[in-house]
């Protein structure tokens, strides 16, 4: 039997005042923002004083983690107490060592963690499996470990760096309470997969109320906002005139991630407005290794027809796709000369021991030495790009038909897989009469674009929702408009329909950023009750009936206390949601003493 408590019917559904509480404060200026990069391969942090922001806000801060790179790797190295170890390239470096040194006391000590972040990336990502059991990150011997807990102290490692380079080296004086922590998300993530970072993030001690989750493309599309005036005129004049619009595509290592946006003002604000809802797939550069990976499993075999790689250490593995990763980067469209891996000493012997050619369509392209493995250009140039962006550009060309985008003109090509020149002239051949651009150092757009994001939260004027999002409600039961499984009758004799979506925000709307919906009204069925629990679901339907449906899907829920009122006046709760921003807000507020209770969305299992 349902319990009286965990039910609310609609009242009414007439406009009424908006719950007092400070959401998000837009209008807060920070004196510092630290924008947050996580990866699935590279990681990286920038930092803009609020002067510079208005003085120069090209120049942002990047820490260099070697010579060429302002990124490092996205890996963390634990030690059994859970506690980190290091992070970064640093972690790969110390694992390997120590790995080669003793295996099994690696194995004691050590916890190496690589390619964590795209655990969050599934269809339907809900924090927890269908068993309640949160998602795990898995080490390097195959243990696993909560995600959060992972991204908490690869978070931490990137923070407590920033705080000890920054501010203590340089010895700068620099009030916490007045930082602004800016981390970027990929723009398809769901909101359960978006909160499992921001969860990541309060624990690695950053506050909840000075964090702000920026979508990867939408920072990408702002730091395209700000570029240096010739850089911007090379690009066709960029962002300069209102009306113009932009497509932004970031292509990542594990997601390609894309949006649209509109100029909506030049002065004396910048402002923005998204035109297509964010949208893309897991088509990032990584496929490319993990293609190549099985390619070479599948071309060599030993006499039972096994993989020759079956046997090797996962150590070495990892090696000879660090090896493949610094060929595949030097790689262009002009290369025809085979190129060697070198593979490690261990490694070459127990394949070589009996290794023999399948017979297989990519088998021309490979060969095995004494000193290594060589594979020729071609397959990498032809074949495995083409295969990883034949998945991109189906895609677009789908989403190019279904927003008759002609008004479009101007694509710009973020993330490290666009500085392959084979990237931008696929997408050239394949969509002729637009115009194609890679930003001027497209691996850090979208860390660049976070810190300027984190200065100028309202830039984004309005987005598209991708969901239409709802709680669950009861309503007078009509025959002629209910199923009948949905009928029941509550103790006091009324009957009601039961699982009703009442319906906040709808999928396709465009929703001012930081505006409220306009607030509906709920009363609890039984006048007792001390508190309506709404439950918050979300729905890839425009106008579903029930939460039961198959679009929808419970993202959590929220409590409202609710006051005795005085003098006879009913007990009832003001629901609006949030939307505008990066993450869904839901608030309550019990309407007869106009106390909000209950802010946050707790989302569903997220244990
Ligand atoms: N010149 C190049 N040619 C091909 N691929 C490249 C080149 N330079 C970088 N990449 C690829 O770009 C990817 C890294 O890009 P980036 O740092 O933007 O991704 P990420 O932020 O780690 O991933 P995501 O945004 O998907 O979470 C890697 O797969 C890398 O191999
Ligand atoms: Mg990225």
């Amino acid at each position: 039997m349902t319990s009286a408590s965990s039910l609310a019917s609609i009242l009414n559904k007439k406009p009424s005042s908006a719950a007092q509480i400070l959401i998000f404060d837009m209008a807060w200026e920070p004196d510092l923002v630290i924008g947050m990069d996580i990866g699935t391969t590279y990681s990286g942090y920038a930092c803009q004083f609020k002067d510079t922001f208005r003085s120069n806000p090209t120049n942002i801060w990047m820490h260099k983690w070697s010579q060429v790179s302002n990124k490092t790797k996205t890996c963390v190295l634990l030690n059994k107490n859970g506690e980190l170890d290091s992070f970064g390239e640093k972690a790969e470096k110390i694992f390997s060592q120590e790995f080669d040194k003793d295996r099994n006391t690696a194995y004691e000590n050590l916890f190496f963690y690589s390619n964590f972040k795209m655990v969050l990336y599934r269809e339907n990502f809900s924090a927890a499996d269908n068993a309640g059991n949160s998602y795990k990150a898995e080490d390097y011997f195959s243990r696993h470990t909560p995600l959060k807990d992972v991204m908490s102290k690869f978070i931490q490692g990137l923070k407590d760096d920033c705080w000890n380079r920054f501010s203590k080296q340089r010895r700068i004086q620099i009030n916490e309470d007045k930082v602004r922590w800016v981390i970027t998300v990929p723009a398809i993530w769901n909101e359960d997969a978006k909160s499992v970072m921001r969860k990541a993030a309060e624990m690695a001690g950053i506050p909840g109320n000075q964090l702000m989750l920026a979508l990867e493309p939408e920072a990408a599309a702002i730091s395209c906002f700000y570029l240096p005036e010739e850089e911007r005129s090379a690009m066709g004049g960029l962002g300069q005139v209102v009306g113009d619009k932009f497509m932004i595509i970031d292509l990542g290592g594990g997601t390609v991630d894309i949006t649209a946006v509109e100029v909506v003002s030049v002065s004396p604000k910048k402002q923005l407005k998204e035109i297509i809802g964010a949208n893309g797939g897991a088509w990032g550069g990584q496929r490319i290794n993990d293609a190549f990976t099985q390619v070479c499993r599948d071309v060599f075999k030993d006499k039972n027809g096994q993989s020759v790689f079956k046997d090797c250490k996962k150590a070495d593995l990892l090696k000879m796709e660090n090896l493949f990763e610094a060929e595949k980067l030097k790689i262009t469209d002009q290369d025809d000369e085979w190129i060697e891996i070198h593979l490690p000493l261990d490694m070459r012997e127990s394949i070589l021991k009996d290794v023999r050619k399948e017979p297989h369509k990519y088998d021309e392209y490979f060969k095995i030495t004494r000193s290594g493995l060589f594979f020729k250009p071609e397959i990498i140039q032809k074949v495995l790009f083409q295969e990883t962006l034949n998945m991109t550009v189906k895609h677009l060309e789908e989403k190019m038909k279904a927003i008759q985008a002609e008004d479009i003109k101007k694509i710009i090509l973020v993330g490290g897989f666009s500085e392959s020149p084979i990237v931008i002239e696929t997408m050239e051949k394949k969509f002729q009469g637009k115009k194609f651009c890679v930003a001027t150092n497209p691996f850090y757009s979208v860390l660049r674009g976070a810190v300027l994001f984190g200065h100028q939260p309202n830039i984004l004027k309005s987005r598209i929702s991708r969901y239409t999002f709802g709680v669950d409600t009861n309503e007078p039961f009509h025959l002629n408009q209910h199923r009948a499984d949905k009928r029941w009758i509550a103790d006091d004799g009324t009957v009601y329909a039961k699982d009703i979506f009442s319906s906040h925000v709808t999928i396709g709307q465009v929703v001012a950023v930081g505006d409220r919906q306009p607030p509906q009204v709920y009363v609890p069925i039984y006048p007792h009750q001390k508190l309506i629990k709404l439950k918050i679901y979300q729905s890839t339907d425009k106008a579903p009936q029930y939460v039961t449906d198959p679009s929808c899907r419970l993202l959590g829920e929220l409590i409202v206390e609710l006051a005795t009122p005085f003098g006879g006046s009913k007990k009832e709760a003001a629901v609006t949601m949030v939307y505008g921003g990066t993450e869904l807000t839901v608030v309550g507020k019990d309407q007869a003493f106009g106390i909000t209770f209950t802010t946050k969305i707790e989302f569903a299992h997220d244990n």
